[in-house]
């Protein structure tokens, strides 16, 4: 708990069937603060940087590959609890099982195609944040509903 960072990516099925908008809609209308944002090609050594954990699984290079084909949108998110409350909303990995409601639940089919990345812990959202964006990238400022977001 207390105000975390979690790093997102819109992938590039999001991004081609045109739900980067409903997407960010959902985190703002959840009181989540965008703190930056940016559309990337992703480069192959950013692909393998960004699932280096999953090396040597067989869907590592094909993840890789899908995540290189089209243009992302990759964003920074802050808030209390941020981490575990984007993968809620997101759902589960395999679109197949995640509820309706969620990104995954109302908008997927296939594990392999599946719309949307978040950090799964507080480690990650580190090692991602940094590895996508310059500190000067990530900005300051209060959203002038926060006050009435907490109790
Ligand atoms: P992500 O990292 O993208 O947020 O997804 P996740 O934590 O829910 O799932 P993870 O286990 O980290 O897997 C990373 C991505 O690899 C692809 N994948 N394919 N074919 C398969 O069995 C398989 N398993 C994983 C998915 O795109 C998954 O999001
Ligand atoms: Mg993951």
């Amino acid at each position: 708990m207390g105000v975390e960072r979690t790093f997102v990516m819109i992938k590039p099925d999001g991004v081609q069937r045109g739900l980067v908008g409903d997407i960010i809609t959902r985190f703002e209308r959840k009181g989540i603060k965008i703190i930056a944002m940016k559309m990337v090609s992703v480069s192959k050594e950013l692909a393998e940087k960004h699932y280096g954990i999953h090396k040597g699984k067989p869907f590592f290079a094909p993840t890789v590959k899908y995540i290189m084909s089209s243009p992302v949108v990759a964003m920074v998110l802050e808030g209390n609890n941020v981490i575990g409350m984007v993968r809620t909303m997101m759902g589960k990995t395999n679109p197949q099982d995640a509820r309706m409601g969620t990104i995954r639940g109302d908008f997927g089919q296939f594990i392999g195609r599946n719309i949307i990345h978040g950090s799964d812990g507080s480690d990650t959202a580190a090692f991602e944040i940094n590895l996508w964006f310059t500190a000067e990238e990530l900005t300051r400022y209060t959203r002038i509903d926060e006050k009435w977001l907490s109790e």
